[in-house]
């Protein structure tokens, strides 16, 4: 006799969102799956869930109704109704990952570019509607440059203040419509001062460009 599969009911899927309702006979399986992305499991009913993971492990979880639990993308398994009773769930998976992976992208290629001492390929990175709020200045915010001129200027005289500058250490960060980078910046200005300092920015994302770049840098004393 073969096991009888649980029965997919897509509510949503759209850009951002997948919404499955999965609706499992007694002694139902989804078959054998990897999660593609991060998701959330409403349970439609209380129930068991016998679960086959690698390794040969099986074991079994309460579902409560209406309480919901959250798994992160690569979870692999299959999942059984051991209730003894029909019992459903909704997944509600966040598919929007490859905007998150093409935001990372352009972190990367933004520190790349401070690297290459590129403000092209700065700028290229940046929105049409961008700013860059640096770390020193008389504002609470630093000095904010508003606009992609001002932002282009703001660029340029950094590598003209740092004949020599380095970012290193590097490490991204994209969640949301939000991005962090962790750096170390090292760099010798024109009057031969070094400086050595560990500092981040905090990004906010206008589709996939950087619309503000907000650095912030420690003060070594
Ligand atoms: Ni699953």
């Amino acid at each position: 006799m073969t096991t009888p599969l649980a029965a997919p009911v897509v509510h949503i899927d759209d850009a951002r969102f997948k919404v499955t309702e999965w609706r499992f006979a007694t002694g139902a399986e989804t078959g054998w799956h990897v999660h593609g992305h991060d998701y959330v499991i409403v349970p439609l009913t209380d129930g068991v869930l016998g679960l086959e993971e690698p390794g040969g492990i099986r074991r079994e979880a309460p579902l409560t109704q209406g309480v919901p639990y959250s798994r992160r993308v690569g979870v692999s398994h299959n999942v059984i109704n051991a209730t003894g009773a029909p019992m459903a769930f909704l997944e509600v998976e966040v598919v929007d990952d490859a905007a998150a992976h093409r935001r990372h992208d352009v972190l990367l290629r933004f520190v790349a570019a401070w690297n290459a001492r590129d403000v092209d390929g700065l700028m290229a990175c940046m929105a049409a509607d961008c700013a860059f709020h640096s770390s020193a200045g008389p504002d609470a915010q630093g000095t904010r440059h508003q606009g992609r001129e001002a932002v282009r200027a703001s660029y340029a005289a950094m590598f003209d203040t740092f004949p020599q500058a380095a970012w290193t250490a590097d490490s991204h960060h994209v969640a949301g419509d939000t991005g962090v980078s962790e750096w170390r910046f090292t760099g010798t200005d024109k009057a031969g001062k070094s400086v050595d300092v560990q500092g981040c920015d905090i990004f906010r994302f206008e589709g996939d460009l950087i619309a503000l770049k907000d650095s912030y840098r420690k003060a070594r004393s």
